[in-house]
């Protein structure tokens, strides 16, 4: 049971407090008001508006084509139906990368226009001036190591990061670097165990994995691949709750019988 359940509002503070109490985060993204309303009423702690809306909501085959202002409108959409939940906003790609005032700006309109209480980006040791630099207008940053989907192009592949010596313990260098930079929590994304439980006990922030194994100290999921909405998506981290995609199928097949049929409306249904 979560002993904070009953807190009026989830921030960056207790989310160090849980992990020093031992108590595992939650987190899930959400792209729109309606779901965001009901995962925010259902208690959990961090809502990520990730920027897998380009695959999710768009339709796109990576992260990489949805724009700062796409994003914007997502956050928007799920900071309206929050009231609890902490909200994570993905920062695009090329809002950040390479150049740290860009990187100011991206971030404070996002905070100004979406109303979210955090930025998330990817990448280490590359993008520590940008974290720094948000910092400086008392923004809060989460971070993002292993399969960084926007460097996808970079990797050829969605497979498991870190498993070499070398990536990992570059990895291993890039979380403590992020750490020391300020932000108040990492998402590691594929990973080894091992690898993710060595990070996460080795920094005071909160290390959220998904596909990271338990070991870490909270878990995050996209919220229409543990729903089953997403069919094509399997990997091994993936624990579907639902099949959703059967059940909008088989419900759409019914509407769709009852209007043929004339059976919808019946007389109860019109004025
Ligand atoms: O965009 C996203 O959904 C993410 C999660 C996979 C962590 O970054």
């Amino acid at each position: 049971m979560s002993h904070y359940k009953e807190l009026k509002k989830i921030t960056t503070h207790t989310l160090i407090e849980m992990k020093q109490n031992g108590e595992k985060i939650s987190m899930l993204t959400a792209y729109d008001f309606t779901l965001a309303q009901i995962i925010d009423g259902a208690g959990i702690d961090i809502i990520l508006v990730g920027d897998s809306a380009s695959n999710v909501m768009a339709g796109h085959i990576s992260t990489l084509p949805i724009t700062l202002d796409q994003m914007i409108y997502h956050a928007q959409s799920v900071t309206r139906g929050v009231s609890r939940a902490l909200v994570v906003c993905d920062m695009p790609f090329g809002s950040y990368q390479g150049d740290s005032k860009n990187a100011l700006n991206s971030s404070i309109k996002i905070m100004k226009e979406a109303g979210a209480h955090a930025v998330k980006l990817e990448g280490g040791f590359e993008v520590v001036d940008s974290v720094k630099r948000i910092l400086t207008a008392g923004i809060p940053v989460m971070g993002h190591l292993g399969l960084t989907p926007q460097s996808i192009f970079k990797f050829g592949t969605y497979n498991v990061r870190a498993k070499e010596e070398k990536e990992a313990d570059k990895l291993i260098h890039d979380a403590k670097l992020l750490e020391e930079a300020g932000c108040f929590a990492l998402v590691l994304e594929k990973i080894p165990a091992k690898l993710a439980e060595t990070v996460a006990k080795s920094l005071t922030i909160p290390v959220i994995g998904i596909g990271a194994g338990g070991g870490v100290d909270g878990q995050v999921l996209v919220l229409h691949d543990m729903l089953g909405m997403t069919k094509e998506f399997n990997p091994r981290f993936l624990r579907r709750y639902l099949n959703l995609n059967d059940e909008i199928t088989k419900a759409v097949g019914r509407y769709i019988h009852d209007v043929k049929s004339m059976d919808f409306p019946n007389e109860k249904e019109q004025y």
